[in-house]
């Protein structure tokens, strides 16, 4: 992870002021590294990194974290979320039209680095995830305010916003081992099921994390009317009072009825029904690593997965 960071810092460099400025306030803020680690492990897993020389690796680590970097600067305009990793957001910060367009460098410094590496097959995951990344965000942002969203509508909005990337951050590993296609499967199934618990935990936090240690404002799903899973619980299952407030508070966005939709949503279990669900994710993670031969990496894999689920930030 050192020499991860190193590439990111040396390739985070641009003539331009703000491109600095912007890049650096957000990569320095820290962040868990989770996607660059998976790239790490999943290459580790196969034996990658034993040969000298060999730091593809630690390329596509990089390039996994520029790319969710990225993801994360145009989110936090689209969501007007104000605090990301403990800090004021870069929007908050730089303002919007700064913020998208270091993205958007972000996105292109990450496509130069990938070509680095030579290989048509790497591009073409990057390249697609991307693709599906954005598709996801606009899926969602049509989904907001709207209070007839199906769990199957929101779980398919996570695979594609969130899962996706994990994914290609475990697939990159077997494709520089040049890995045979069923190990590659079974990678990329753990990163995908891994993503969507940790998306599935995530939208747990909005409403009970405590914001110091998840470093983002509670009530940002309410306030732009995302109907995430607990949400969708509540009104499928809560009285027809409780169904009504979270419908209207949907509807409406904005945080007025945050108190009474926490006190709903802890009345019906619905959090407890979403942590089930991110628990079963990471059973089926898990069980994508079976044909994995042990290793301290395939360890770490397990552990990670159980964090996913069990993590406060
Ligand atoms: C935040 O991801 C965006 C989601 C997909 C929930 P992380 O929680 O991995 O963000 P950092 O990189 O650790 O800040
Ligand atoms: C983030 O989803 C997904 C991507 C960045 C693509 P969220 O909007 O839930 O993430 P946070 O909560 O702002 O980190
Ligand atoms: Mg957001
Ligand atoms: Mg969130």
């Amino acid at each position: 992870m050192r020499a991860v960071d190193a590439v990111i810092r040396e390739r985070l460099y641009s003539d331009v002021v703000l491109v600095r400025q912007v890049s650096e306030y957000i990569i320095n803020a820290g962040g868990k590294r989770l996607r660059p680690a998976l790239v790490l492990l999943s290459a580790g897993a196969l034996g990658y990194g034993k040969q000298g020389g060999q730091t593809h690796h630690h390329q596509l680590a990089a390039v996994v974290e520029f790319i969710h970097t990225a993801t994360l600067l145009h989110d936090d305009v689209v969501d007007e979320s104000e605090l990301r990793r403990g800090r004021d957001t870069a929007n908050a910060m730089f303002g919007n039209a700064a913020a998208v367009l270091v993205g958007d460098f972000l996105y292109s410094r990450a496509f130069q680095m990938m070509v680095s590496v030579g290989s048509m097959r790497v591009q073409e995951v990057l390249a697609d995830a991307t693709n599906v990344i954005a598709e996801g965000e606009v899926l969602q942002l049509l989904n907001c305010n709207n209070a007839d969203v199906e769990v199957e509508d929101y779980l398919r909005v996570i695979r594609f916003k969130t899962a996706k990337l994990f994914e290609a951050a475990m697939r990159l590993g077997a494709i520089i081992n040049h890995a045979s296609a069923g190990v590659e499967d079974g990678m990329a199934r753990y990163g995908m099921h891994l993503g969507t618990a940790f998306q599935l935990v995530d939208d747990i936090l909005d409403y009970s994390g405590d914001e110091s240690a998840t470093g983002k404002n509670l009530g940002d799903d309410l306030a732009e009317g995302k109907p995430t899973l607990p949400l969708i619980h509540v009104m499928q299952h809560g009285s027809p009072a409780q169904s009504a407030l979270v419908r209207h508070a949907i509807e409406e966005g904005g945080r007025a009825d945050m108190d009474a939709v926490v006190q709903a949503i802890r009345e019906t279990g619905a959090l407890d029904v979403a942590r089930a669900a991110a628990r079963e994710e990471v059973r089926l993670a898990q069980a994508a690593l079976a044909q994995l031969p042990s290793s301290q990496y395939k360890d770490v894999l397990i552990t990670l997965s159980d964090f996913a689920v069990d993590r406060d930030h």
